[in-house]
């Protein structure tokens, strides 16, 4: 069997300021963390967030499709990794639904950001109308054969979000996330470049520390992707309890 990596990824999404992050990596008790420990701040936080760890990846939650040149407004996936950002987070929902962010567009940024040396946390999930519809596999296989066609590359982890379960306290049971990330792993080894048995697969959707357990044992679950419950310093490390 092939050991992967586990990952307990923070997705602060628009929220702590400068006070806030001191104060979360001043109250991290490294010796603890047991899987791997990444946070993906606002951008503009990343420098703060460097300087306050060594033991944190630290990354980005969206990055533009070029390098540079006139995209106002846009995060320049060289610059990220110029200010040394590890990875990147590409296809969340909520970029998905709100910025109508395409598969064409999240497979453009995959690919910029993984020739700038970053890892990509590419995330797909279906909504709730989709699952009662009996559509999940139909809806994962198209995120992930648009969104990572052309890609061949060991710096790619899936994020797998059932979209109701994000920010709702509504969790998939440890037998509906292990089903649906099997299936994902066997629709990586059937149709992409990547490698399924490789490739992490991470869950997120109000994962916390009374959950985690049940999540990550599963075999196919590689850890989470963790948005309200990595927000405080002593609720992410009950993630690594
Ligand atoms: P949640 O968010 O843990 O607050 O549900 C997860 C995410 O959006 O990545």
């Amino acid at each position: 069997m092939t050991e992967r990596t586990k990952y307990i990824v923070g997705n602060w999404k628009m929220n702590q300021n400068t006070e806030d992050v001191i104060a979360f990596f001043d109250a991290i008790d490294s010796a603890k963390l047991r899987h791997e420990a990444w946070i993906a701040p606002q951008a503009i936080h990343i420098p703060i967030c460097l300087q306050n760890t060594d033991d944190f990846k630290i990354g980005a939650q969206n990055c533009a499709t070029e390098n540079s040149g006139a995209f106002t407004g846009e995060i320049s996936p060289a610059s990220l990794k110029d200010i040394g950002a590890h990875f990147v987070i590409i296809g969340h929902s909520e970029r998905r639904s709100i910025y109508n962010e395409d598969d064409a567009t999240l497979n453009a940024k995959a690919k910029i950001a993984l020739a700038n040396d970053l890892t990509v946390i590419f995330c797909i999930g279906e909504t709730l109308e989709q699952r009662e519809a009996g559509k999940v596999e139909e809806v994962l296989a198209e995120q992930l054969s648009k969104g990572l066609a052309d890609i061949d590359s060991e710096n790619v982890i899936i994020a797998y979000e059932p979209v109701w379960a994000i920010g709702t306290g509504v969790t998939a049971t440890p037998e509906q996330a292990q089903e649906t990330h099997a299936y994902i792993r066997q629709y990586i080894n059937d149709n992409l470049s990547i490698d399924g048995n490789k490739t992490s697969i991470l869950y997120g959707g109000s994962v916390k520390p009374s959950n985690v357990e049940d999540l990550l044992s599963c075999k196919d679950i590689d850890g989470g992707l963790v948005g309200g419950a990595a927000l405080q310093a002593d609720s992410y490390m009950g993630l690594h309890a």
